[in-house]
């Protein structure tokens, strides 16, 4: 039985469930959805968590008394239900002020009060006990070239986050930073588009220790890449902090599609790289029941999410216990791989003495090895496909 219960630890962004269908082209395909509703019915389905932005939760505009009774409504059902809130996040992308990006954007004022809104979410974020604070710069980007002074947007962008940093270490606020890659889409060009680029800013900044990564499936995808191994990496680098789970058929527009759906064989992978990488966050799912769906088929599709991590996490284990598989990963030599090249305090003087390496070595007959690869492989799709 593929049931999940909170010790799953799967969580839902309030967008994603509440999601009403509007894309480029049409209209809304269903109405707005009651937060307390969606926590309600995510809390039924097995769910541990709840996230959302800013304006998921109090629309836009509204004044301070509608903000406060917005956030006592949700609070209640946070009690009732036993929903926690792992992660928050600022909307900085809807709103036309933020056409031109937030942090980055050209424009100085737009900029301060980017800051302004997020600092008040982180607030609202330490209210509500959350431990991440999730970053997604979807407008921060262009369409063309000269629009963007790309070092100076990235100057910026740092400005932003030591400030965003040297707040929350000021206040106290347990809060860590996980900064959202995105390769396109709703800007031509996005900044920091890839699990790489975030990795690589993130040393830039005053306070790295507070800064991690929330990679999306899709949005690696988008750009070509191989999930599990920006994972992977960013595991390495411990910095894997959050992760959107969801799935993507390929380089095309962000699918968000629900998780498992996509690229099956990656999925595999992951759940089985986030089972034994150590890593201990929510599973947070970021995905868009597709708009043709009403919402029977929005709770299917949520529910579709977390079956399918569970599905996932047996097979995965089921691979990892099968004595064949054991034996065809020594047959690849995964062991050898775990292996340091050189010997404890190796110096290049022992490593040039040592003629085996070199002299001694027969390049031709390690050439001919097969690294058996395949039978592996094999293996994983069998048990993928509950073949064996
Ligand atoms: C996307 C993004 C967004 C962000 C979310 C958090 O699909 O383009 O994933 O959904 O994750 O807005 O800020
Ligand atoms: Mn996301
Ligand atoms: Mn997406
Ligand atoms: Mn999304």
């Amino acid at each position: 039985s593929f049931q999940p219960t909170p010790a799953d630890k799967f969580s839902f962004g309030l967008w994603t469930v509440g999601w009403q269908g509007r894309d480029p082209f049409g209209d809304a395909t269903r109405p707005a959805l009651d937060p307390v509703e969606s926590v309600t019915r995510l809390a039924e389905l097995g769910a541990h968590g709840v996230t959302f932005h800013d304006d998921d939760l109090i629309p836009f505009g509204a004044s301070q008394s509608e903000r406060e009774g917005h956030i006592k409504r949700f609070r209640q059902a946070l009690d009732s239900t036993g929903i926690v809130v792992p992660m928050v996040t600022t909307n900085l992308f809807t709103h036309p002020v933020f056409k031109d990006g937030a942090f980055t954007a050209n424009d100085r004022d737009v900029r301060r009060y980017a800051l302004r809104k997020t600092m008040r979410n982180l607030d609202l974020a330490a209210e509500l006990g959350a431990e991440t604070f999730v970053a997604w710069g979807g407008r921060e980007g262009a369409e063309s070239g000269g629009a963007k002074d790309v070092r100076a947007a990235l100057d910026r962008f740092k400005e932003a986050f030591d400030l965003l940093a040297e707040y929350v270490t000021e206040q106290g606020y347990g809060l860590r930073f996980a900064l959202e890659p995105k390769p396109n889409e709703p800007r031509g060009d996005i900044l920091l588009p890839t699990v790489g680029h975030a990795l690589a800013f993130i040393e830039r900044l005053e306070r790295p220790e507070l800064f991690g990564v929330n990679p999306e499936v899709g949005h690696e995808q988008m750009a070509g890449l191989n999930f599990p191994h920006g994972i992977a990496q960013a595991l390495w680098s411990g910095k894997l902090f959050h992760i959107d789970l969801n799935g993507q058929n390929g380089i095309k527009y962000d699918q968000d599609l629900r998780f498992g759906a996509g690229d099956l064989r990656s999925a595999f992978w992951l759940v089985d790289l986030l089972e034994s990488g150590g890593y201990e966050g929510s599973r947070h799912f970021d995905f868009k029941p597709p708009r043709t769906e009403d919402f029977d088929g929005v709770w299917a599709s949520a529910a579709g999410c977390m079956r399918n991590y569970l599905i996932l996490k047996e097979r995965a284990a089921a691979f990892r216990a099968d004595p064949a598989v054991q034996e065809a990963l020594r047959a690849s030599r995964l062991d050898e791989l775990a292996r340091p090249t050189l010997q404890p305090g190796e110096s290049p003087a022992a490593l040039l003495a040592d003629r085996s390496a070199f002299e001694e070595f027969d390049p031709e007959a390690a050439g001919r090895r097969g690294m058996a690869f395949e039978a592996l492989d094999q293996l994983a799709t069998d048990h993928l496909l509950a073949a064996r």
